[in-house]
């Protein structure tokens, strides 16, 4: 295992945000990801902000003219049809945004990368133009997937964490009756190892098909939904978003009391998350109103939502001590952790650059140059990989990644500007 130069890992990042670029977006990968992605991209263009802030916020504003009227920004954008990627748009059958994409989101990272793009290139006149449109997208999450200020996700795909064990109950309850014959073409760029299994993939398409049998009509799924599971992920995420949206309405002299409204009732649901008898914030299953046992590393996501808890740092340090390249999908040591099965064990520096800028911003010091450093570790000795295993830090997933690149550039590279 050798450690790459710090310089040579920072022009490495940039030649693979080029060559991921797309013109207006960027891929995550080639090959296993050919599209735009809603939360990968946002990283790109933060990364993508350390060395040509124009595409940044051009990365941005491609993203969000995707956007639906009902204020949803897709999780895919299908610019270009391309066969290697299984389910296209034709599986989707979503033509509600004047771009082809899914039916659904992703956690809603942009506006919170877009104040890091505002503070190198404080451009106001862009930032007034995204705004209306990022606010209408946090409408969406508090009008559709709020309850009572919990965030919860209708199919593994929103969260981004697919086959995190938080949805193995609720997934498990769902018979993929009549969900047919499909190819997958994921296991034909990455170990099937490395991927989810065929049981839950049968239950992902099954979801998109239920999705598509409803027209993509939240009023309509709101009456029927096979899985509903409230999710730090999306909590978290759309919390901290809410509190750089009114940041924006400060810069821009908009109205905030609608986003301050938001906070309010985010800061009660994220509460709602906490399993005391796990003493970890945790997912609750809607259906059963049961916590999910889980301390992912979604969990950890409390400070960059602003909310502090000692007993998560205890948790933290669980994490650091039982494996050298922290944080874990899932527990070390746990029944069901798999050091690189996707999101059951690997490490995933983008969720660690969230981890540690909210344990810095916190005033946890200590806890966030620890991660920062294990994460420049991971990537200086691994590469740019999707994931890691967390005990070897061997790549795993798909390589030459987009996210990881960026979070390399801005955040875990000791050329990184970290406040
Ligand atoms: N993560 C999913 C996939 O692997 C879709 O967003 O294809």
């Amino acid at each position: 295992m050798t450690t790459m130069d710090p310089i040579e890992r920072d022009e490495q990042a940039r030649s693979i945000l080029r060559g991921n670029d797309r013109g207006s977006y960027t891929v995550p990968t080639a090959g296993l990801y050919p599209y735009q992605w809603n939360w990968d991209s946002a990283f790109s263009a933060w990364g993508i902000a350390t060395f040509d802030p124009d595409r940044a916020w051009t990365e941005v504003e491609t993203l969000m003219s995707g956007q639906w009227p009902s204020g949803m920004v897709p999780h895919i954008l299908f610019h270009k049809p391309d066969p290697g990627y299984f389910p296209g748009p034709e599986v989707w059958g979503a033509d509600h945004g004047p771009i082809p994409s899914s039916g659904i989101s992703q956690p809603p990272v942009a506006a919170t990368l877009i104040r890091e793009i505002h503070k190198r290139d404080a451009d106001d006149k862009r930032l007034r133009t995204l705004f209306p449109k990022l606010k209408a997208w946090h409408a969406w999450f508090m009008n559709w997937r709020s309850d009572k200020g919990a965030i919860f996700i209708t199919h593994p795909w929103e969260p981004g964490r697919d086959n995190a064990p938080d949805w193995d109950a609720a997934m498990a309850a769902i018979d993929p009756v009549g969900v047919g014959e499909y190819a997958r073409r994921d296991t034909s760029h990455v170990d099937p190892s490395m991927r989810p299994t065929k049981e839950e993939y049968d239950r992902y398409v099954w979801l998109v098909q239920h999705g598509r049998r409803l027209g993509w009509d939240e009023a309509a799924m709101a009456k029927d939904r096979p899985l509903a599971v409230a999710d730090p992920t999306m909590t978290f995420i759309l919390l901290r978003a809410n509190r750089d949206l009114a940041h924006f309405a400060d810069v821009l002299g908009e109205d905030r009391t609608e986003i301050d409204g938001w906070i309010e009732t985010l800061e009660a649901g994220a509460k709602r998350l906490w399993n005391a008898e796990l003493a970890a914030f945790d997912a609750i299953d809607l259906a059963t109103g049961e916590h999910t046992g889980n301390v992912s590393n979604a969990s950890f996501l409390c400070w960059y939502a602003g909310l502090d808890e000692p007993q998560m740092l205890a948790h933290l340090e669980t994490t650091f001590e039982a494996c050298r390249y922290p944080v874990p999908s899932h527990p070390v040591g746990t029944p069901k952790f798999d050091a690189r099965r996707y999101w059951r064990g690997p490490t995933w520096a983008f969720m660690n650059s969230m981890i540690g800028r909210g344990l810095a911003e916190m005033g946890h010091r200590t806890q966030a140059d620890r991660l920062r450093l294990a994460t420049r570790d991971l990537i200086g000795e691994h590469g740019f990989a999707e994931y890691f295993d967390p005990l070897t830090g061997a790549p795993a997933g798909g390589g030459m990644f987009s996210w990881t690149a960026a979070v390399w550039l801005a955040w875990a590279s000791p050329s990184a500007e970290v406040a």
